[in-house]
């Protein structure tokens, strides 16, 4: 559970986010594979390059889903359900690659959000993101 200053800050800065989902998106998945390159595995279907289509149509995905989380937080697990069947069932991603995306995606905050991803705001998101990722990977089996 959240308290009452890491949901605020949690909402500050989806406020910012949401509007570019799409860039900040495909900018987080960009990092991802760039940092970690054993990610792009998952993804031989997409064209890669930078800015493409489809790192753009997925960012905005990936970015949306979190926004959906972040109007949930009292109930995650049930807003990501499908999400989560998604990714146990069908995609089988090994969940060692969330703590990854996880900090792509902080990484790609702090620089598009210097003033507002502070340090508190850091650890509300670094926190909101591990639940996610939890949710995410909960119906491994
Ligand atoms: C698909 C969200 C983590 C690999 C998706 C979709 C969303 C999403 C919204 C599209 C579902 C649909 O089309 O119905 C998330 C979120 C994550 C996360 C919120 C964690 C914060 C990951 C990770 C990987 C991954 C860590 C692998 C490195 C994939 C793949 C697809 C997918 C391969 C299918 C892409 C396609 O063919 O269109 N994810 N995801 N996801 N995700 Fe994730």
């Amino acid at each position: 559970t959240f308290s009452s200053a890491e949901k605020a800050a949690i909402a500050s800065l989806w406020g910012k986010v949401s509007g570019h989902a799409d860039e900040i998106g495909a900018e987080a998945l960009e990092r991802l594979f760039l940092s970690f390159p054993q990610t792009k595995t998952y993804f031989s279907h997409f064209d890669l390059s930078h800015g493409s289509k489809d790192l753009r149509a997925h960012g905005g995905k990936v970015v949306k889903a979190i926004g959906n989380a972040a109007s949930h937080l009292d109930d995650i697990p049930h807003a990501l359900s499908a999400l989560s069947d998604l990714h146990a069932f069908k995609l089988r991603v090994d969940p060692g690659n969330f703590k990854l995306l996880s900090h792509a995606i902080q990484v790609t905050l702090a620089i598009h959000f210097p003033a507002e991803f502070n340090a508190d705001a850091q650890a509300a998101w670094d926190k909101f993101l591990s639940v996610v990722s939890s949710v995410l990977v909960s119906k491994y089996r």
